[in-house]
């Protein structure tokens, strides 16, 4: 009873944040995302009749604590859903590294779905599938469908799936991710959501956020660049925004992010086809188009606080892994 999965961590063009149900992670709104090509989460999952317990190997160490029990967590969902009372041994590994600024809980989860339902004997469909993974990170959901991808909220359990709005050769996105050094510790993503209801803010996004859903879906469908550009920093703007004004506030960007979001828009100003999303860390995603790409590398690489620029195109979605 084993199988194997690949994931792809996802870059959201509109946010997920806030839930309207933090146990099954019912999200507030809609949001639109595509995975990310090359940057990938394998694992594997083995379920043994001989265990006694769940076991979580991450990068070839044995978890403890919180992230064991994220896991643990996890597998009770699919022993459930499968009727089967059995322990599991979890193996994964990403290939970008911890710390890189690349949240890696949407590929995590994405990629344990796959390998941990299919290693039990359950055959889900691809909404089942970005159900599931939706419980153990929202945005989890997102990479299960193939390149571009909407999650709709939904009104429960049942309807609160991704699926996918374009195929990964749909247009050649690519998201050039500047890591700044930020010596930070900052508040996990589970937490955050919960104090978005804290924001006054946090309504004014939630008046606005569908219609940006919708007219974000166009610009992608029509690949009308410009549309798409301020639309997604508009709601990254919006979602820091409701960060910033929660209680506690949550302030992500250090005063290098702020010096790339500026700098991004002069250069949009100008003609060029970029622009910025950020998520809940410091690192900018610089989104451009497949001609800018070497011209933003050299320019991004000039600025302050720029460590190290990761390069992905829009990726598949996720899949099983024949080992044999
Ligand atoms: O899936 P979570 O709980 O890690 O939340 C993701 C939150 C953001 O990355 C900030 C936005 C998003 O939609 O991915």
């Amino acid at each position: 009873m084993t199988a194997t999965a690949i994931a792809h961590p996802n870059i959201a063009f509109i946010k997920y944040w806030g839930n309207r149900d933090d146990a099954l992670r019912l999200p507030c709104n809609s949001s639109l995302s595509s995975n990310l090509a090359g940057l990938e989460t394998r694992t594997t999952v083995l379920f043994d009749p001989s265990y006694t317990e769940d076991r979580f190997v991450l990068a070839g160490k044995a978890q403890e604590g919180a992230s064991l029990k994220r896991v643990t967590d996890f597998l009770d969902l699919v022993r459930n859903l499968a009727r089967h009372d059995i322990y599991a041994q979890v193996d994964s590994a990403n290939n970008f590294p911890a710390g890189a600024g690349i949240a890696s809980s949407a590929s995590a989860f994405a990629a344990l779905a796959l390998a941990a339902s299919t290693a039990i004997g359950l055959k889900l469909s691809e909404s089942q599938l970005s159900r599931l993974a939706r419980r153990g990170s929202g945005s989890a959901s997102r990479s299960i469908p193939n390149g571009f991808v909407q999650w709709q909220a939904g009104e429960g359990d049942a309807d609160s799936f991704a699926y996918s709005i374009a195929p990964a050769d749909h247009w050649e996105l690519i998201d050039l991710i500047c890591v700044l050094d930020s010596g930070h510790k900052t508040v996990g993503s589970t937490a955050g959501h919960a104090l978005a209801h804290t924001s006054p803010l946090h309504a004014l996004r939630q008046e606005r956020v569908s219609e940006r859903v919708e007219l974000c879906r166009k610009a992608i469908l029509e690949r009308d660049f410009a549309l798409f550009a301020e639309l997604v920093e508009e709601d990254s703007e919006f979602m820091h925004a409701v960060m910033r004004t929660s209680t506690p506030p949550l302030v992500y960007w250090l005063s290098e992010t702020e010096i790339i979001l500026w700098q991004v828009k002069q250069w949009r100003k100008a003609g060029r086809a970029l622009c910025c999303t950020v998520d809940a860390g410091p690192n900018v995603h610089v989104l451009t188009l497949k001609n800018e790409v070497d011209w933003a590398l050299q320019e991004l690489g000039k600025l302050p606080g720029v460590k190290q620029i990761y390069q992905a195109g829009v990726g598949q979605g996720a899949r099983l892994v024949d080992e044999k």
